[in-house]
Order: structure tokens, then C-alpha cells, then sequence
């Protein structure tokens, strides 16, 4: 039976994502394409965009499905894309939405593949950032927040589909 330890309040989110909002938004270009990164992200997008839109009116909101991780705890270290955006990236701006920076195979990936698409800018945003556990030099634009090397969940962050619903975020214990 696993226990939910609270980490970050539902007060604690709300807080730090309208100050993320008010960070990135005079960073960012007019018609800058949003890409969230689901699952996981699926909650901090929803939540970022609309304070985003309190600030910057023109916002381009796509989804991509990726992933590394089966039903595990432990990134496998590839990466495979499972649904693609569907907008067009070339000569706009990305700003690329992830849940959490981990090992940073996930995002070096999904950077490199806006690229391709010809993408001119790519920033990166996560919610929350575990620096202890890279495996590629990654640094994000605008993190949320810096967490230990803890396995967390809720808030869109799931353990084997699990937990996803919670309105803060925890740490999985035994
Ligand atoms: P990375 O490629 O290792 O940086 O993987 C990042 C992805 O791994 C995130 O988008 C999550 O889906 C998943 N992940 C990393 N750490 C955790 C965790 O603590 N709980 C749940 N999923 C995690
Ligand atoms: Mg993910």
C-alpha cells in the first residue's frame, strides 16, 4: 500500500504558477506556440494558460504525447514520440511545457525535435525540476520549483496512471 507525503500545497502551486506566469510573459513573443507535454503537464498547463492570459492575450496552445518511462519510476532513456503537435512551428516560437525535469532525456528530445521542425525559439518551462538526477545537461527556462530526488505525485503527475487527479503534489512512500 503506498502513502502520499505532501510536498507542495495546492496554496503553494497556485501561488508560485501566477508568478511563473508573470515571469515568462514579458519573455515571450505574441503568438508564441504553447506545446504541453502530456500526460503530466496537462493540470499546470490548463492552470499557466489561464494566468498567461492575464497577461499576454495571444496564446497558441498545442499538445505533444511522449515517452520514456513505462510503468516505472526510472527513465528508460529513450524517447519516443507518440503524438505529435499539430501546429505549425516553423518560424514561430515554442515555449515547451513539461511537468518535471528529470533525467533531462525528455526534454533535450523534445527541444531538439522543434528544432527540426524549424522552430526559431525554444524556451522550457517545467513545474518542478530535480537537478540531482540528470543524465543530460539540461537547464530549464523557467522552473516552478527545485525539488529533491524524491519520486513525486498529483497535480497531473501519476504513478502508473495513478494519483493524477490529486490537487497538490507528494512524495510516493512505502
Ligand atoms: P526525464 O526525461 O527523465 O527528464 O523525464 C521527465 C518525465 O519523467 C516527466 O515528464 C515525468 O513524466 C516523468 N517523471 C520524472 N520524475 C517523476 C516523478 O517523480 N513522478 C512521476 N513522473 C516522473
Ligand atoms: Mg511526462
Amino acid at each position: 500500500m503506498n502513502h502520499i507525503q505532501p510536498l507542495l500545497s495546492e496554496e503553494e502551486i497556485r501561488d508560485r504558477v501566477i508568478a511563473l506566469a508573470a515571469e515568462i510573459a514579458p519573455q515571450i513573443q505574441p503568438g508564441t506556440v504553447i506545446v504541453a507535454l502530456l500526460k503530466g503537464a496537462f493540470i499546470f498547463a490548463a492552470d499557466l494558460l489561464r494566468e498567461l492570459s492575464r497577461h499576454e492575450p495571444e496564446i497558441n496552445l498545442d499538445f505533444m504525447v511522449l515517452s520514456s518511462y513505462g510503468d516505472d519510476t526510472r527513465s528508460s532513456g529513450r524517447v519516443m514520440i507518440k503524438l505529435d503537435c499539430q501546429q505549425l512551428v516553423e518560424n514561430q516560437d515554442v515555449l515547451l511545457l513539461d511537468d518535471i525535469l528529470d533525467s533531462g532525456n525528455t526534454l533535450t528530445f523534445a527541444k531538439e525535435h522543434m528544432r527540426i521542425k524549424g522552430a526559431v525559439r525554444v524556451y522550457t518551462c517545467v513545474l518542478l525540476d530535480k537537478p540531482s538526477r540528470r543524465q543530460t545537461p539540461f537547464k530549464a527556462d523557467f522552473v516552478g520549483f527545485t525539488i529533491p530526488d524524491r519520486f513525486v505525485v498529483g497535480y497531473g503527475i501519476d504513478y502508473a496512471e495513478r494519483y493524477r487527479e490529486l490537487p497538490y503534489i507528494g512524495c510516493l512512500t512505502d
